[in-house]
């Protein structure tokens, strides 16, 4: 009988053959997830990166260390692999708890060199791969609500500081991870009827995807210290968003790191003024501009200056 945070859960995750999503399906089953884990195996870029399975290693891991997990190689962002993957869970362990939106590659580019190429695939692997494996585990969902048969379902989307601020080089990530925000903020509105609670993460961890651009952040310290930037660090939030002790948390974005945890508030009204009527531009812009002398200065997009 497997005992843990989340035993008897069934947890989907994509993109867990490395990185974060490897920590986050390692984490679950060892709280006593049976894990699908997807990957399908690309390089950092996104295009196709040899025959290995990193899917298989891991559900290879966690058979090892006694845990149950199955692989699934396909790819989230299209409706059959995102149909497939929701089929992998119900068809081997005949049930689907949790969702952890994790999969995508990056081709970062300055904006005035970024081919629409890169544009439509970053947008595609993050935004409509976070869409689809959604609405695909949200049909099931309501399918099971509107049954009769109770459902505390959570969903993990993953977003990043990159969508939260923005970040230099990145505009096709960063508009993609805001899109994920927004995406995140709509589905837990419509789905908390049938018992779905959706939440996101902006994490920083070192993984193939950060370990150079940033390696002087991201590099493992020596022995004995604390490795902030181990992907393991982002997990045990993950897992309790996942789990059924988070009952309330919904529509809400976390910002995890090393051992540090936050809420992000997001925009939120700040100085307004009304007319009560239409303004003139020359009016408006001089009202506009002593709104902005007493709102608060939005934080710097990541990498600017
Ligand atoms: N590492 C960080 O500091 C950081 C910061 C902010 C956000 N993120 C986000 O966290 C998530 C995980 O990133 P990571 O750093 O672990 O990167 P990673 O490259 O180590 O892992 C991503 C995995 O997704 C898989 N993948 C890509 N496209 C896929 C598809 N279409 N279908 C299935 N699998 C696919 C890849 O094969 C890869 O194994 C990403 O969404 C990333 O944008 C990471």
């Amino acid at each position: 009988m497997p005992v843990g945070l989340c035993a008897e859960r069934v947890v989907v995750v994509t993109g867990a053959g490395r990185g974060l999503g490897r920590a986050h399906a390692l984490a679950f089953a060892a709280e006593g997830a049976r894990v699908v884990v997807n990957d399908l195996g690309v390089g950092l870029d996104g295009t196709a990166a040899g025959a290995d399975s990193p899917a298989a290693q891991v559900v290879a891991e966690i058979e090892a260390a006694g845990g149950a997990a199955v692989a699934h190689g396909g790819d989230i962002a299209t409706s059959e692999g995102a149909a497939s993957l929701v089929r992998t869970a119900l068809e081997t362990y005949g049930r689907l708890d949790t969702l952890v939106n994790n999969a995508g590659f990056l081709r970062d580019r300055m904006l005035v060199n970024l081919d629409e190429d890169d544009w439509d695939a970053v947008m595609r692997v993050h935004l409509k791969g976070h869409f689809l494996p959604l609405k695909h585990a949200a049909a099931w969902w309501r399918a099971e609500a509107k049954a009769g048969r109770p459902v505390a379902a959570r969903v993990i989307n993953t977003s990043s500081g990159a969508g939260l601020l923005g970040s230099v080089g990145q505009g096709n990530y960063s508009a993609a991870k805001a899109g994920i925000l927004g995406l995140t903020a709509v589905a837990a509105a419509e789905m908390g009827r049938y018992g779905v609670q959706v939440n996101a993460i902006a994490p920083a961890a070192r993984t193939r995807m950060t370990e150079e651009t940033f390696a002087a952040t991201m590099a493992a310290p020596g022995e004995g210290a604390f490795d902030e930037m181990a992907p393991e660090n982002v997990s045990p939030l993950v897992v309790w968003l996942g789990s059924t002790a988070s009952e309330g948390v919904t529509g809400r974005v976390f910002e995890v790191e090393a051992g540090k945890v936050t809420v992000m508030e997001g925009w939120r009204r700040g100085p307004s003024a009304d007319k009560g009527a239409r303004w003139a531009p020359g009016e408006v812009g001089e009202v506009a501009l002593k709104l902005l002398a007493s709102a608060e200065v939005p934080g710097a997009v990541y990498g600017a200056g």
